[in-house]
């Protein structure tokens, strides 16, 4: 057993090199961000949610779904203003997700951290991630940005 780990040691100069090399290199990289776990209210019976929720699982969110009966307090003490309201009503990392907002965009609210509440897709808009509809084509739409005082604006076109 000793005789077999000395023999190990003795070829291992090789190994030490490439183990140096990927140190360096593991020393170097970014830490990978840390995945964000999405909590999201739906109502049980919402398919196009369902969809939302594989959209942002095959982004690479971790999802935390929760049904219920009744969203309109959920969105009430979110902030989430009666003209962006939407199906579903998600929290991730101190901001409010309203709708069927794109993985992409969510990513970039939270690497850039906007003085913002949260982000909405007002409505249900065919094409966007979780509507899309065989056979009919995508349509255009705002991604809104609103904070709690009311105000919103612009924060992405698709
Ligand atoms: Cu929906
Ligand atoms: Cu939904």
């Amino acid at each position: 057993m000793l005789k077999k780990r000395l023999t190990a040691m003795a070829g291992g100069g090789a190994f030490a090199l490439v183990f140096a090399v990927l140190l360096s290199w593991y020393s170097t990289a970014p830490a990978p961000a840390p995945v964000s776990t999405v909590t999201v209210y739906k109502a049980p019976t919402c398919m196009c949610c369902g969809a939302w929720v594989d959209h942002m699982r095959a982004a690479g969110f971790e999802v935390d779904v929760h049904d219920v009966a009744d969203l309109a307090p959920i969105k009430r003490e979110n902030g989430v203003m009666p003209e962006h309201g939407s199906c579903h009503t998600a929290l991730v990392d101190g901001f409010v997700i309203e709708g069927h907002v794109p993985a992409d965009l969510v990513q970039k609210m939270l690497d850039e951290r906007p003085e913002i509440a949260g982000l909405s897709v007002p409505g249900m808009v065919v094409g966007s991630p979780g509507m899309e509809v065989p056979g009919q084509p995508a349509q255009p739409y705002d991604v809104i940005a609103f904070d709690s005082n009311g105000n919103s604006g612009v924060y992405a076109k698709r």
